[in-house]
């Protein structure tokens, strides 16, 4: 999918009225170990996470998953908070390790917690759109091999099989993975994330392996809701090279395309690994870990792709000062960098604000990978918010991002992209990895010292947008 500079629309309208399509999805996101706090409840075991947050050095001031929002016991308030702002669904992880703890038997009460927090979603009118595995692989299994092992694939359809047959008759809508690229080449080929491996055959065969993953959960959730939409969410980015005329640049860029977004995009869609990639990726073993029958298992129908959308890349093939080289996780790629365009303002996470990305992306999924209904299941910023004396979080910052990016989106649907819904991310203050607690990405403020929620501006403004369902 790479992109054609001016070939994307970049035309959007500042300040213009725009409404969206009826019966598009309006909805926060957040994920499991983020939020859930109470790591120790109810018989939940250990995750790579809790391992790798324990490790001295990995996450920022030594930050754990504790207590992060408490949401584990405060999720009926937080429902309230949802429906006070409007929401129509909302996207939250299941943890395994509460469900299956050491990926070994079903635990009730864990699974009692999904099944309450659904009914509540539900009794509030607010669709309750399910992700299984949003990163916290119970650590058991990583003692085995993790991802790396094809065996954790089978393990994760069991435990897809533990969740849809317990929640398949209420869920809304199913995601099984999200972002295999983060889980597979953040954790084990940089180590910047769980499990912290820095192994870029390991990479390889965990990115194939969660893929595998993905389409025997499909099954398993087909069986259990025939009739519930569901698919996967993957990071997507527009990916240009630095200077089209310059062959190491393209090849860059090629590259960066290939691992980030065509790796996936293109076994779950076509049915096949790109060849360029394919043919990259072969002194890291790619091929001796696809086996017959994975590609058709893997290219499962799917009725929704949920699209996490935060930036874009400029790569270039000759680094020099002012570039960012890249790092293990872009596997064998020699002589790679990013380069920044600091014209563009930037979140707390250091993130260029690129909205007209936003519709490149889903532009060139509609082009190039047509029919699949598209949902964007995370866009959001980090600022440095501030809790003034009145109680009151003024974020402009995070209303203009919002303004700019839902605008973004409606210019993908004004050229006829079938995108149906918008997930901000996040609902709530929370855990942000390897960042820890010190990026805050909420509509709502959260105090971890009294566990206190504040609806920041943000949250005014988007619940606004939903009632009326147009930008003024
Ligand atoms: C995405 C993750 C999500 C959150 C945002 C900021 O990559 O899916 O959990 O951390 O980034």
């Amino acid at each position: 999918m790479s992109l054609q500079p001016n070939e994307a629309s970049t035309e959007t309208k500042p300040g213009g009225a725009i409404s969206f399509p009826p019966g598009f999805v309006w909805g926060a996101a957040t994920a499991a170990f983020q939020v859930e706090g109470a790591t120790a409840a109810d018989g939940r075991s250990e995750s790579i996470w809790d391992r790798f947050a324990a490790t001295p050095g990995a996450v920022v001031n030594g930050d754990t998953g504790d207590p992060a929002a408490d949401h584990y016991r405060r999720y009926e308030s937080d429902i309230g908070l949802m429906r006070e702002l409007g929401l129509g669904a909302y996207r939250f992880s299941i943890a395994w390790p509460r469900v299956r703890p050491d990926a070994g038997a079903p635990n009730a009460l864990g699974i009692e917690f999904y099944d309450r927090l659904v009914d509540r979603l539900l009794d509030a009118g607010i669709e309750p759109w399910a992700t299984l595995y949003h990163w916290d692989l119970p650590q058991a299994l990583e003692d085995k091999g993790g991802w790396a092992e094809r065996s954790t694939a089978y393990r994760f359809a069991e435990y897809a099989e533990t969740i849809a047959s317990r929640l398949g008759d209420r869920v809304a809508a199913w995601t099984t993975l999200n972002e295999p690229w983060c889980a597979a080449m953040l954790g084990y080929a940089n180590g910047l994330h769980a499990p912290g491996r820095t192994d870029p055959e390991a990479a390889v065969a965990a990115a194939h392996h969660l893929m595998l993953g993905h389409g025997l959960a499909m099954d398993v959730i087909r069986r259990h809701a025939p009739d519930t939409p569901a698919g996967i969410t993957l990071n997507l980015y527009p990916v240009v090279a630095s200077d089209p005329s310059s062959a190491a640049d393209a090849d860059a860029a090629r590259r960066v395309d290939g691992l980030q977004n065509r790796l996936f995009l293109d076994p779950l869609l076509n049915g096949t690994y790109p060849e360029d990639i394919a043919d990259d990726l072969e002194p890291f073993g790619l091929d001796h870990v696809v086996r017959d029958g994975d590609l058709a298992a893997i290219a499962a129908p799917i009725d929704l792709l949920g699209i996490n959308y935060y930036r874009g890349y400029e790569v270039t093939g000759t680094p020099r000062p002012g570039t960012e080289p890249g790092g293990p996780e872009w596997i064998g790629a020699r002589n790679l960098a990013f380069v920044s365009d600091n014209r563009l303002p930037r979140t707390d996470s250091g993130w260029q604000v690129q909205p007209d990305g936003l519709t490149t992306t889903l532009l060139q999924i509609h082009r190039d990978y047509p029919g699949v209904p598209l949902y964007i299941t995370e866009n959001g910023a980090s600022y440095p918010d501030v809790l003034s004396e009145q109680g009151e979080v003024n974020d402009h910052d995070r209303i203009a991002f919002l303004d700019s990016h839902l605008r973004a989106a409606h210019d993908a649907i004004a050229a006829g992209v079938d995108l149906r819904g918008y997930f901000y991310w996040s609902l709530l203050d929370n855990f942000e990895w390897a960042e820890g607690y010190a990026k805050r990405f909420g509509l709502i403020h959260v105090d971890y010292q009294t566990q206190r929620r504040t609806p920041k501006q943000s949250a005014n403004w988007l619940s606004r947008v939903i009632s009326l369902n147009s930008i003024g």
